[in-house]
């Protein structure tokens, strides 16, 4: 695992953005999975001006949502492939028979999950996969208890997750209590990961993660045993891990 610190939000944004742009350059035709939340918005911002300038096509790529909240409609401001259809997708030139998202309507919920699988795999797998951690730990909605093994199903999200995403609703009852969320199976063999970490609340867990031992309580530490991953952080989040590589820009 390769840790990346930037000092601030524009540094953070441009080098997440620079990074997929250069994996797309490479593999135009990859399958991606990305992240909604906070943490990715600067990424995207840049990615759409990235995407105006002519400098990356999404024209050849697939992507498969992540995760989003079981029983919310598409039409709901809470569905998390809309927030992510009105922040990125429909700025740039994804293909929209190579989107793939969760029905988060399905009523048999483990056919659906069954269906998101097998499209991947009919993909190859992910290509790239771009995660934010969870004030908890999680990644997607694998909250603390996943198995490493784990299919892609509806979870119940814990009560630090309906609390952390009540700042996007709200109040807390307005967060779904369930989620769809590719399993650890799948996401385990992304080709190349990049986790996005950002900001002084995400500190103490990114400490854990990189320092602390390897634990389904603690779900982003099974990144550590995956092949090509990258820790990508700002300073603020990196600010108490015992031994920091040098900013990046130090390096530029
Ligand atoms: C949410 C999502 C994750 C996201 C994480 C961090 O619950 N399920 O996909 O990466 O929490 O969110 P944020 O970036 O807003 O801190």
């Amino acid at each position: 695992m390769q840790l990346l610190i930037v000092k601030d939000e524009a540094e953070f944004g441009q080098t997440a953005a620079r990074l997929v742009c250069e994996f797309l350059a490479q593999k135009p035709e990859s399958t991606l999975v990305f992240p909604t939340g906070n943490t990715p918005l600067s990424m995207y911002e840049e990615l759409v001006a990235q995407f105006a300038s002519e400098k990356v096509s999404f024209s050849r790529a697939t992507l498969v949502e992540l995760d989003d909240y079981y029983g919310i409609a598409l039409q709901d401001p809470r569905n998390l492939f809309a927030w992510l259809q009105n922040i990125f997708l429909r700025q740039v030139d994804f293909r929209p028979v190579r989107l793939f998202r969760f029905n988060t309507e399905a009523e048999d919920a483990a056919a659906e999950a069954a269906r998101m699988e097998s499209i991947l795999q009919a993909h190859g797998g992910i290509d790239l996969l771009v995660l934010g951690l969870g004030p908890n730990g999680h990644i997607g909605f694998n909250e603390p208890g996943s198995e490493l093994l784990g299919a892609t199903r509806v979870v119940n999200l814990t009560h630090e997750s309906l609390i952390s995403n009540a700042r996007y609703w709200g109040e807390i009852d307005n967060v779904p209590s369930q989620g769809f969320t590719l399993g650890l199976n799948v996401l385990r063999k992304a080709a190349k990961t990049i986790l996005l970490v950002n900001g002084s609340h995400k500190a103490g867990i990114l400490k854990q993660m990189v320092e602390g031992p390897i634990t389904d309580l603690l779900p982003a530490t099974y990144l550590r045993e995956m092949p090509n991953v990258l820790v990508l952080a700002n300073a603020a989040a990196a600010s108490l891990l015992s031994r920091k590589p040098s900013l990046l820009n130090e390096h530029d």
